[in-house]
Parts: structure tokens; C-alpha cells; sequence
């Protein structure tokens, strides 16, 4: 493995990491294998170049330029196939020193005569059907140990500089806020005590109250952080292709646009997350539901929902997000694929939100000026990333920054980049923004809750206590106690990664 060549720059008391990148190995091309894996999984949308290199940065200006009118891409669009094009090469970020990707090969994709018509076609469709089921029983009846499941080789030497992981000064097994069951975690004391938005320079730089890590965006870079125990516990993707770019400000146009359509609760628009309007949809338990349902909209928003999933920008990300957790964290994104199928085929009234989703619940948070508070979302499972999406307009070099308060990391978060963070255990907000930009967000994450009642055999806590034998209750007392540990064998390690961390001296 090399040794590092991250550049700290001190900035007070914290630290700036800025890093050279290499390629370890130019013959392996990870894009192609992820598109092939992915097709395999059906997972057709969003994955091209996922971190590749492309001629435009999305984030090549710290204030993108607002779009003057509504979104241009009509509503309800289908998603469009799968772009196998090469991406254009960039010259990135210039304070980064990077060594150009090699464009990626297009896949041959099988071709389908046109002329064979609609029967073809429907004749196509059923046999994908079938095959598509046989597989999935196929994967029931020969479950996979997590062992067995490892990330594809060097996804990590091609998408990240240096080989060389941040380190959180936290610890996900021993410092996690996590109920006793380890569904869920437990509400943050602090959350009484934080109940503002923080500014950057109170995090990093010489007048700073805290000694916070910055980390720097890099177009076409993913940056991982591992927790003190060499987990990756936090991914922060830039990705640099155009329709990635293209999807995330079509999504902010949409967000823009149908945020008078809907209509909001005082609860919709003043919560624990902050003062900005959000909307969550998809499948979830709690919250005065018995058993998992769909989440009940008013007419409005119901209208407003369904333009945003049917939109090709947010299945896009969608998909992309679903390529980065299938890639990184293969184990966890098994688990939860697993257990949203299961619930899925328990119920014929819940829908996936998503197509290839393994995330049951999407929030969309219509701001126009999303700053989260610090919080926990201690009702998500706790061993399991949230996918965060950050759009709009507004200068990312100040604000609109992802805070990490456990692992004392402070991220730049311009609109178009992604992270994955355990929010059920992780005290996490934003940094402030200037009274007239305008931010938004997209997140995917799962509730605890869900996995419960697919593992106690579908019904209430009740029922199941009442249920169960004597040994299905012992046996249930060894698998809680066990939980955590298997939650936190779901998560990739550095060493499977092929990761060092990076020095900071
Ligand atoms: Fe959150």
C-alpha cells in the first residue's frame, strides 16, 4: 500500500485535508463492473460513472447560477435508459491535484429489433418477469453469509485519493446512542442544548470554538471515513458526470417549482430537523401506525409525491445512491434489500418508492432554505446509512456544510453531492446559508422499525410475544443480544477496502 501524501493545511487549530490521487490499477474498470453487477440486479438507472471523471464539474462554482424559470423537463417523464456513453474527461478541482481516470468503455448492450412489435415486447417483458422471480427465490433458498459478501475489488483504489480514508474520533460499536433491542437508537440530550444552526468558521479556522476537520469537495472523488475502529462508517461522493449534474438541478427545479402545489402541516414545517417544509413517503412503521403501511398524504401532496418519484431527475439519483450503497457496503445493502423484500411480498398494498430502492422511505425537503439543526434520527436502524442529497443554489464554500458532530468532521456539501451517514447513531446538521440562497435536500433511509416486524414474523409486538415458544424466546434473547454485533459486521472495513488512513501530521 503507499504511504500518504494528504497535505494538511493548518487553518487554526483544525485541519484542511487536500490529497493527490493515483490510480493503482488503470486495467480494472470498476464502472463497467458495477453496471454489470447492477444490470444483474435490475439496478438500471443512475450508475454510469458513478465518481468518474467528466468536462464539467458540477460544482465548478461556488454559487451556481439560479435558474430563471421552471424546470424545462416536462413531469412524469420516464426514466430514460441507462447512458453507457464515455465521460468526458475534467480537469477537476484545481487546488487538487489528480491524475485523469480513463474514460469508461460503453457496454455492449443487447439489442432488440423494433420491428418485432408489441407482442415482442410484452413476450420480453414476461420472461424478464419470471426470470427476475426465479432469481429471487433462487437467492431466498441459498441465503448468503455476510462474510461471503465483499465489496467489488479496488472500488476504493478507483474512486478514491490515495487509497486513504479520514478517521472519525468515534467509535460506531461503543459510542452509538442504541436501544437495547438495537432497532433503534435513542433520542440525543443534546438536542435540547443545540438547537441552532452553527456557522463554518465556528468549526474551522482561527476563531473556531471547535477543532473540526474540514473536508474539501473533490469533483469525480469519493472520500470515506472510518470510525475509530477501521469501520467505513461515512461516504461523501462528488460525482462529476453531467447527468448527475443535470438530475440534481432538474431536482432542485422541480423542489422549486411544486412547493406551492403542496400543502404543509405546522408539524410538516417546524419539526426537530429544523424550520423548512418536508414531505416523507414510502413505507414505515410508527407514528401511531400498527404495522407498516404507506404514508398517508393529503390529496395535495399525494399529487406532489407522485411528479417527484415519477420524475426521471429524482430516479436518477435514486439510482445512483443505490450504485454507491451496492458498491461500498455490499453486506448492509444486502440485509436491507432482504428484509424490504420481505416486507414488500407481506403486504400487497406497500409500494417501493423507488425502482431497485432497498431504502423504504425518501424525505423531500422543499426549504427554500434547508439548514438542519443538530439531530439524531434515532428511529432509523441504527446500523444503516442514510443517503443525503443536497441541492439548489448557494455558495458551498460557506455554507450548507454536513456536520458530523461525533466524528468531529465538517464536510463541504455542494448541491449535487452525496453522503451516506449512520443518522440513526450520529449527531448530524448543516451549516448555515445566506438569507437569499436556497437550499434542498433528498434523503433515503429506513426505519428500525420495519426490519422488527419482518423478523418477528409480521405482527404487532404483542402478538409475537404472546406467540412464541419458550425456545423461540430464548432463542430471540441470544439473537438481541447478538444484534448490535451483527449490524456492525454489515459494514465495510478499510482492510476489505483496500484503505489506509490518511495522516494528518
Ligand atoms: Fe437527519
Amino acid at each position: 500500500m503507499a504511504g500518504y501524501s494528504l497535505s494538511p493545511v493548518a487553518l487554526g487549530t483544525s485541519k484542511v485535508l487536500q490529497a493527490e490521487y493515483c490510480v493503482k490499477r488503470p486495467d480494472y474498470d470498476f464502472s463497467a463492473a458495477l453496471l454489470q453487477a447492477l444490470r444483474r440486479e435490475e439496478i438500471d438507472e443512475g450508475c454510469e460513472g458513478a465518481g468518474s471523471e467528466s468536462a464539467g464539474s458540477p460544482f465548478s462554482s461556488p454559487l451556481s447560477s439560479l435558474p430563471p424559470s421552471r424546470s424545462p423537463s416536462p413531469l412524469h417523464l420516464p426514466v430514460p435508459p441507462l447512458s453507457l456513453s464515455p465521460a468526458p474527461s475534467s480537469s477537476g478541482d484545481s487546488s487538487v491535484k489528480t491524475q485523469a481516470l480513463s474514460n469508461f468503455p460503453p457496454l455492449p448492450i443487447p439489442s432488440e429489433p423494433m420491428s418485432q412489435g408489441k407482442s415482442a415486447s410484452e413476450g420480453r417483458k414476461r420472461r424478464m418477469k419470471a426470470s427476475s422471480k426465479r432469481n429471487r427465490k433462487k437467492r431466498r433458498q441459498q441465503p448468503k453469509e455476510a462474510a461471503d459478501i465483499q465489496p467489488p475489488e479496488n472500488v476504493a483504489a478507483r474512486f478514491v485519493e490515495q487509497n486513504c480514508a479520514l478517521a472519525g474520533a468515534f467509535s460506531l460499536e461503543l459510542d452509538s446512542p442504541v436501544a437495547s433491542t438495537s432497532y433503534v437508537g435513542l433520542l440525543d440530550k443534546e438536542e435540547a442544548v443545540e438547537t441552532r444552526a452553527w456557522r463554518l468558521a465556528e468549526l474551522v479556522g482561527p476563531r473556531a470554538k471547535e477543532s473540526f476537520t474540514l473536508v474539501k469537495a473533490a469533483p469525480g472523488r469519493t472520500v470515506p471515513i472510518s470510525d475509530s475502529e477501521g469501520r467505513v462508517v461515512a461516504l461523501l461522493v462528488y460525482p462529476a458526470n453531467e447527468s448527475i449534474k443535470t438530475a440534481s438541478e432538474e431536482a432542485a427545479c422541480l423542489l422549486r417549482d411544486l412547493r406551492s402545489e403542496a400543502s404543509f402541516t405546522s408539524k410538516q414545517k417546524h419539526h426537530r430537523r429544523g424550520n423548512f417544509p418536508q414531505i416523507s413517503a414510502g413505507v414505515a412503521h410508527g407514528g401511531g401506525r400498527t404495522r407498516p403501511a404507506n404514508i398517508v398524504q393529503n390529496p395535495d401532496n399525494a399529487a406532489v409525491v407522485d411528479q417527484l418519484v415519477g420524475s426521471s431527475a429524482f430516479q436518477k439519483l435514486s439510482g445512483f445512491a443505490t450504485g454507491v450503497f451496492k458498491a461500498w457496503v455490499p453486506r448492509l445493502y444486502e440485509y436491507c434489500g432482504e428484509h424490504f423484500e420481505q416486507l414488500l411480498a407481506s403486504d400487497s398494498n406497500l409500494t417501493r418508492l423507488f425502482r431497485h430502492s432497498v431504502l423504504p422511505v425518501a424525505a423531500f425537503n422543499f426549504g427554500p432554505r434547508t439548514v438542519c439543526l443538530p439531530h439524531i434520527d434515532f428511529g432509523n436502524l441504527p446500523f444503516n446509512l442514510c443517503w443525503i442529497w443536497s441541492l439548489g443554489w448557494f455558495d458551498w464554500r460557506r455554507g450548507g456544510h454536513l456536520i458530523l458532530w461525533d466524528l468531529h468532521v465538517v464536510v463541504e456539501f455542494p448541491p449535487g453531492s452525496l453522503a451516506g451517514i449512520p443518522s440513526g447513531v450520529c449527531r448530524h446538521s448543516n451549516t448555515q446559508i445566506g438569507k437569499k440562497e436556497t437550499r434542498y435536500s433528498f434523503t433515503q433511509y429506513a426505519p428500525g422499525a420495519n426490519f422488527r416486524w419482518v423478523d418477528h414474523g409480521f405482527q404487532t409486538e404483542e402478538d409475537y410475544l404472546l406467540s412464541r415458544s419458550k425456545a423461540e424466546a430464548q432463542a430471540e434473547k441470544i439473537r438481541k443480544q447478538d444484534r448490535w454485533a451483527m449490524g456492525l459486521g454489515l459494514f465495510s472495513t478499510l482492510e476489505q477496502l483496500g484503505l489506509e488512513l490518511a495522516s494528518t501530521q
